[in-house]
């Protein structure tokens, strides 16, 4: 075999429960992570060398160097597997780059798949797991896919189970935010506000929504602490918010770290209407349907 695709998704997340700022640099969290139907692919092919391209829109946006974490999740795995073994890289994006929705880590995760298949080294998704743990706080998740809960940095994961599926639109802004920056002003924000960050829990009226499949339930309980940083940085996402609230989503919310916003419909149909008239008050770069949970990699 000289070249494996593999196809992977992105995620919103449905709790993002912030703890404070640690020792090390991050925070303690207790992170919802739901797979969506907006797809990244990542061809692997056989060669020497290490190289990554990106095809499409947003090739420009995202670095073709050691700095993709494509090219990191490769050199990992080859580094585990102790022999110097090369591909080539090539992403298609349709994630938003930096928009929230954890487009770098799952082209790292659908990295590690093609290159586990590529090289014939058939690790088991434990063993990927840890690797994907060491390149970024969400790339475990994109490997796993469906609905888990994260604690720790948000690497440490447990399975969900979710009785049906959710339908979402997701509203695209211009230009991205560094997750970086955003966990940082929210620390300020807290502390301007005097307020103390709590050890973050997860909601039970959340995860009982989730298995019930009850979107309604689903939109009121979505909670994400990073959204007033978020919001701060980019203030236009609060009309972006009040827009799909006006025009009747179950729920809305900044995705992860942002500046996509995620807005949960009763329907496909109602997603689609949603849309449609999300689009039209041109509060949005662009507008996406989809649904979830969908599974993590696969090759196709
Ligand atoms: O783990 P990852 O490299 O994706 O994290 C990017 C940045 O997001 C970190 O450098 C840190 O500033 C912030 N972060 C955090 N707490 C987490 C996860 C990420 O503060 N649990």
């Amino acid at each position: 075999m000289n070249s494996v695709t593999v196809r992977v998704p992105a995620k919103v997340n449905l709790q993002l429960a912030v703890g404070p700022l640690r020792e090390d640099g991050y925070h303690d969290l207790v992170n919802v992570f739901h797979a969506v139907s907006v797809f990244d692919e990542v061809t692997a092919v056989a060669e020497a060398g290490m190289s990554v391209r990106v095809e499409g829109e947003a090739a420009g946006q995202v670095p073709e160097d050691d700095d993709n974490l494509a090219i990191r999740a490769a050199q990992a795995l080859a580094g585990h597997a102790g022999r110097p073994y090369g591909v080539s890289l090539v992403i298609r994006k349709a994630i938003p780059v930096a928009g929230g929705m954890a487009g770098g880590s799952a082209d790292a995760a659908a990295a590690l798949v093609a290159c586990n298949e590529l090289w014939g080294l058939g690790l088991p998704l434990d063993d990927l797991l840890e690797i994907a743990a060491d390149l970024g706080s969400d790339v475990p998740f994109a490997l796993l896919g469906g609905t888990a809960v994260g604690t720790g940095r948000g690497e440490r994961l447990t399975r969900l189970e979710v009785g049906g599926t959710f339908h979402w639109v997701f509203a695209l802004a211009d230009g991205g935010l560094s997750t970086a920056r955003v966990y940082a002003e929210c620390d300020r924000l807290r502390e301007a506000g005097g307020e103390r960050a709590d050890r973050p829990r997860v909601s039970g009226a959340l995860l009982a929504a989730l298995r019930d499949g009850d979107a309604k339930a689903l939109g009121a309980e979505m909670v994400n602490d990073l959204q007033p940083a978020a919001v701060t940085l980019r203030p236009s996402l609060a009309r972006t918010l009040d827009a799909g609230r006006d025009l009747g989503a179950l729920g809305a919310l900044v995705s992860g770290s942002g500046p996509t916003c995620a807005f949960v419909a009763g329907s496909e149909a109602h997603a689609r209407e949603l849309a449609a008239a999300l689009a039209a008050e041109g509060v949005a770069r662009a507008v996406v349907v989809a649904h979830g949970p969908v599974p993590g990699p696969t090759v196709v």
